[in-house]
C-alpha cells in the first residue's frame, strides 16, 4: 500500500488521539497540523510535524497531503471540510458530520462533484462487538425485534465546560454523545422512521441541553426509548460499559437492550438471554449466553481504513450520506421537543 500523507485540522483532544493512531498505522504518515491555538502547537511539537495556523496555508505548502482529518469544534467543521475537498483531499471529519443538515447536504454534494470520500468519525463502527450486535439482531436470532431500551447518562466534569463552545447547542449531549448512539442504533436495527422527544435544561440553564428523552419507531416496526444526559451521574453509558478510554473508568454495566419475540440482547456486553430448548415465553427460565470480544483500538482501525479508502482498496464504512441520516435523526430530537410533534424522518 502507498504511504498516505495526512493532515490534522484541529489539534485538540480528539486531534491528539488521531495523531497517536496515525503513528501506529503502517501506510499512513502525519504531514502537518493546522490549528491557530496553543494546543495545536503543543501537539505539533510533541509529534514533530510543522504547524500552520490555517488549513489552506497547510495545503498550499504540503502539496502531497491526500487526506485531512477535521477535528475542529463541531460548529467549525464546514469550512475546513470544504477547503480540503476543494484541494482534492479526502476527509475524515469528526462527528457530528456538521451542526446543520444544510451544511451536511452541501458536503455530500461537493464530495460527489469532486469524486472524493468524506468519512465521519463514528468510530464505534470499527468495533467487532458492534458488528456482532448487528449480526445478532439482523440474523433473527432474537426473533422479531420488538423493543429497544437505551441509556447514556454521565456527569461530565466541570473543567470540560471551560471552552465556551462546549456550553453551546452544537456541543450538548445530543450532538456530542447521542449522535454515537443514534448511529449505532441505525447500524444495528436499520433506519429510524420517526422520533418524539422531550429536552430539558433544568440543571445548568445553558444553551446546550442537559438531558433528552426520546421515543423512536424503526422502519422494521420495532419501537425504542432512549435517555441521554451529560449532567446525570451514573455507571450506565457506552464508555463506562466498555472502558473504551482510560479517562472514563469502566463500570461494566450494560447500557442498551434489544428485545425480540424469542430472545434479548444486552449491549454492549453482548449477552443473549434465551430459553434454550424451552418455549420462549414467561413461564420458562431465561439463561444468559455471553460472547466475549476484546475491544479493538477503533481509532487505529479508523485511520487504517481511511488510508485504504484513499488508496482505493476499501469502500467507506461510514459515508457522508450515511452520517447525514444519523444527524437528521439526532436533530429531530430538538424539533420533536420544541414542536411537541412526532417527527417523520
Ligand atoms: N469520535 C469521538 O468519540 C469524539 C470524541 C471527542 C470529540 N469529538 C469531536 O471532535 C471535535 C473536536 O472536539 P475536541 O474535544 O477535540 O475539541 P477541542 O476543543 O479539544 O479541540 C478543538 C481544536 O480545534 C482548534 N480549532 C478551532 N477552530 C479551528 C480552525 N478553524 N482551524 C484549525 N483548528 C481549529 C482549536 O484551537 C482546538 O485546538 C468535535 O466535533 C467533537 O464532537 C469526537
Amino acid at each position: 500500500m502507498n504511504t498516505v500523507k495526512l493532515a490534522i485540522c484541529g489539534g485538540g483532544v480528539i486531534g491528539r488521539r488521531h495523531a497517536g493512531a496515525i503513528s501506529e498505522v503502517d501506510g499512513a504518515e502525519l504531514a502537518a497540523i493546522a490549528d491557530p491555538a496553543p494546543g495545536g502547537k503543543a501537539l505539533a511539537d510533541d509529534v514533530g510535524v510543522p504547524l500552520y495556523t490555517d488549513l489552506q496555508a497547510l495545503l498550499d505548502a504540503e502539496n502531497d497531503v491526500r487526506g485531512v482529518i477535521v477535528s475542529t469544534p463541531t460548529e467549525y467543521h464546514f469550512e475546513p471540510t470544504m477547503t480540503a475537498l476543494n484541494a482534492g483531499c479526502n476527509v475524515l471529519v469528526e462527528k457530528p458530520i456538521m451542526p446543520t443538515l444544510e451544511q451536511a447536504e452541501q458536503i455530500v454534494a461537493k464530495e460527489q462533484e469532486n469524486d472524493l470520500h468524506v468519512l465521519v468519525g463514528h468510530h464505534r463502527r470499527y468495533y467487532g462487538l458492534v458488528e456482532e450486535a448487528r449480526r445478532i439482531v439482523q440474523s433473527g436470532e432474537l426473533g422479531k425485534l420488538v423493543c429497544v431500551s437505551g441509556i447514556w447518562n454521565a456527569r461530565k466534569d466541570d473543567p470540560y465546560y471551560n471552552p465556551d463552545w462546549r456550553k453551546r447547542r452544537d456541543a450538548g449531549p445530543l450532538l456530542t454523545n447521542m449522535i454515537h448512539e443514534m448511529d449505532s442504533l441505525r447500524y444495528i436495527c436499520g433506519e429510524i422512521e420517526s422520533i418524539s422527544a422531550e429536552v430539558s435544561h433544568e440543571v445548568r440553564n445553558w444553551e446546550k441541553e442537559d438531558a433528552a428523552a426520546m421515543v423512536m419507531r424503526f422502519a422494521s416496526g420495532a419501537i425504542g426509548t432512549f435517555i441521554v444526559s451529560d449532567q446525570a451521574n451514573s455507571p450506565w453509558a457506552w464508555e463506562f460499559a466498555t472502558g473504551e478510554t482510560v479517562f472514563f473508568p469502566r463500570s461494566g454495566q450494560n447500557a442498551v437492550r434489544f428485545i425480540g419475540t424469542e430472545a434479548s440482547l444486552d449491549f454492549p456486553n453482548l449477552v443473549v438471554w434465551h430459553n434454550g430448548d424451552q418455549t420462549p415465553d414467561w413461564n420458562h427460565v431465561m439463561e444468559p449466553r455471553e460472547t466475549k470480544l476484546e475491544l479493538e483500538n477503533a481509532y487505529y482501525r479508523q485511520i487504517k481504513h481511511f488510508a485504504a479508502v484513499i488508496n482505493g482498496t476499501e469502500e467507506p464504512v461510514i459515508s457522508a450520506k450515511d452520517a447525514t441520516a444519523t444527524l437528521r435523526a439526532t436533530l429531530a430530537v430538538f424539533d420533536a421537543s420544541s414542536t411537541g410533534q412526532r417527527i417523520a424522518l
